[in-house]
């Protein structure tokens, strides 16, 4: 139900960048919807109510709707952000919605991240490099972690991979095989994670270059706009240090 006041309820304009890659005929052009804004409104909402009642042909992401899937990161009002967790009462009348840069585009605000996400992992091998994992027994006991140093681990690791810092980086808008904070984040983690064996030579291997982190301007502007507040800015000076030195 609806409990803003009468005379202060509002119709909101979405102005939405419209677009279909697969549809020669298709050309990128602005489209106004209006959507009566109600309680508590997501800018999640909001969108399904233009899909379900004026516009069916309407793509966007969603999958948790509770800022843990990381599918419905696009720009609002020009800045990467998550709709589900994006309040319109925190936006203007107007608000304008494009898809994120840095991915291919699927259809108006839906793009692929996913395929970036995979190509990132496979080039980073963001997975745990350790001796005899395949002759590990799976269903022995695991060695304790230290819960501070897994505190640390599970803080790096709430990364959802929105795409929302690849999106604010200006690096990857000049340099398309840059691996981005999300990236550079993950390699922390590994590199922080006592069960990987590899050194800081074998890091310097994945990152030790433009396309890595000597190619991040650090203006910040994934720290800025991470959605999950990963602490990108610490992550990055720290691998900075770590493979300077090597
Ligand atoms: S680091 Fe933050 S902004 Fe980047 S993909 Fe992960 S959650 Fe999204
Ligand atoms: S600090 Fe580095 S990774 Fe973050 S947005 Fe800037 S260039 Fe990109
Ligand atoms: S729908 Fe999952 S993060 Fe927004």
């Amino acid at each position: 139900m609806n409990t803003i006041p009468l005379n202060q309820a509002r119709t909101l304009t979405l102005r939405i960048l419209r677009h279909n890659p697969t549809d020669p005929d298709s050309e990128p052009r602005l489209q106004d919807f209006q959507v009566e804004e109600t309680d508590a409104m997501t800018l999640f909402v909001a969108l399904n109510i233009v899909r379900e009642e004026q516009d069916p042909s309407l793509q966007f992401d969603f999958v948790c709707r509770a800022g843990i899937c990381g599918s419905c990161g696009m720009l609002i009002n020009g800045r990467p952000a998550l709709a589900c967790r994006t309040l319109t009462r925190d936006l203007g009348d107007t608000v304008v919605l494009a898809p994120l840069p840095g991915f291919a585009l699927i259809g108006d605000l839906s793009v692929d991240t996913g395929k970036w996400m995979r190509g990132m992992s496979e080039r980073l091998e963001t997975w745990i490099h350790a001796e005899g994992l395949e002759t590990k027994n799976l269903d022995a006991i695991e060695d304790a972690m230290d819960p501070e140093l897994a505190e640390q681990l599970y803080e790096l690791e709430r990364c959802i991979e929105c795409g929302c810092c690849v999106a604010a980086c200006g690096t990857m808008q000049m340099r398309e095989e840059f691996v981005g904070a999300v990236g550079l984040n993950q390699i922390a983690r590994f590199q922080l994670d006592p069960r990987d064996t590899r050194s800081d030579s074998d890091y310097y291997e994945l990152i030790g270059d433009d396309s890595g982190v000597f190619g991040c301007m650090t203006l910040l502007g994934c720290d800025d706009m991470c959605p999950k507040q990963l602490p990108l800015a610490t992550q990055i000076a720290f691998l900075r240090r770590r493979m300077a030195a090597v």
